[in-house]
């Protein structure tokens, strides 16, 4: 009997879905790579609300695909209206993909470990902006992209997962970026997947 009870809390953990949201600025392809991952039964995460800095193609995708999208109209006090989208959704974990505003040290506070964020570079290598053109420029012989846990400072935090790739003779940046691109696909359903499952067991 007790063991029928555990044995159904196990099943019931297992199957909870940890609520994410995802938060986007224009194209909006690792938010359709995460929503891909999500239409699996077993992806242990639900992608429940899309919030763009902007109407972008990434915002078209995601209302095309029934999900809640809302799109930021007051740039400098958006937080404060992002932590009530958030929280009454009961959004548990938020996704940056290529969302490029920088979240506030007292809003990292209060999501502490329930940001992750996509880099394009193999972290702690080449944090900021322009990663590509700066791995050629200063000759690094690989690159990538990290999936890691957001922090007050930029582009710190945990890594959770990364891919890597050799940089060839004659790469271009833009060729950097398409070959980067295709593993961020990868890696982040990946993470998220992984660290939605930790959450869901609270
Ligand atoms: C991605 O390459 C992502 O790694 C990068 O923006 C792009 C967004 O593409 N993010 C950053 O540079 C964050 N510092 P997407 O809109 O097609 O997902």
């Amino acid at each position: 009997m007790v063991r029928g009870l555990m044995e159904a809390r196990a099943t019931k953990l297992r199957m909870r879905k940890c609520r994410v949201a995802v938060l986007i600025s224009g194209r909006g392809s690792n938010l359709r790579a995460l929503l891909k991952a999500a239409q699996a039964d077993d992806f242990s995460a639900t992608i429940d609300l899309v919030v763009s800095e902007r109407d972008s193609d990434g915002c078209v995708f995601a209302r095309d695909a029934g999900i809640e999208t809302r799109v930021i109209d007051d740039k400098i006090n958006f937080e404060t209206k992002l932590h009530e989208w958030l929280s009454s959704r009961s959004i548990e974990l938020v996704c940056l993909a290529g969302f490029m505003p920088i979240l506030s040290p007292s809003f990292v506070g209060v999501w502490r470990a329930r940001i992750l964020n996509i880099h394009p570079s193999l972290l702690p290598k080449l944090r900021g902006l322009d990663t590509h053109k700066r791995a050629l420029a200063e000759g690094h012989k690989e690159h990538g992209c990290s999936v890691h846990i957001v922090t007050e400072k930029i582009d710190e935090g945990e890594v959770l997962e990364q891919a890597r790739l050799t940089i060839k003779a004659g790469d271009s940046h833009e060729d950097l970026a398409a070959r980067v691109l295709k593993l961020e696909h990868k890696i982040y359903p990946q993470a998220l997947d992984k660290y939605a499952r930790k959450i869901a067991l609270y």
